[in-house]
């Protein structure tokens, strides 16, 4: 199983996923960019994913503490999520997500 992950430079990275793995953790384990300051703990808005549109309904919907992280970030979009509240499950193989701006490690 896989996600499709572009990073902020617009490189296009296929990543193995493992079923309830954060899609956060995913991207962080397979070396790529995404500072995730706090570890998954919904509380820094570090891991603001852009989710393709094909995948936007797929997702089950924000809980309220990701909606009001998210209602504080920088460039949020319709599609934005926080990559450390998505749980990846086999339905879910080929999601593709974009790091949004902010998520840099040295951001
Ligand atoms: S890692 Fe901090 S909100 Fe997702």
């Amino acid at each position: 199983m896989k996600i499709v992950v572009t990073d902020q430079e617009g490189a296009v990275h296929n990543l193995d996923a493992l079923e309830g793995w954060r899609v956060m953790e995913i991207i962080r384990d397979h070396g790529l960019p995404i500072k995730a300051e706090c570890g998954g703990a919904c509380s820094c808005a570090t891991c603001h994913v852009y989710v393709d549109e094909e995948w936007r309904d797929k997702l089950y919907p924000p809980r309220e503490e990701e909606t009001e992280m998210l209602d504080g970030a920088f460039d949020v979009e319709d599609n934005s999520r926080l990559s450390c509240q998505l749980i990846f499950q086999p339905d879910l193989d080929g999601l593709a997500v974009t790091l949004a701006p902010g998520t840099e490690p040295d951001a």
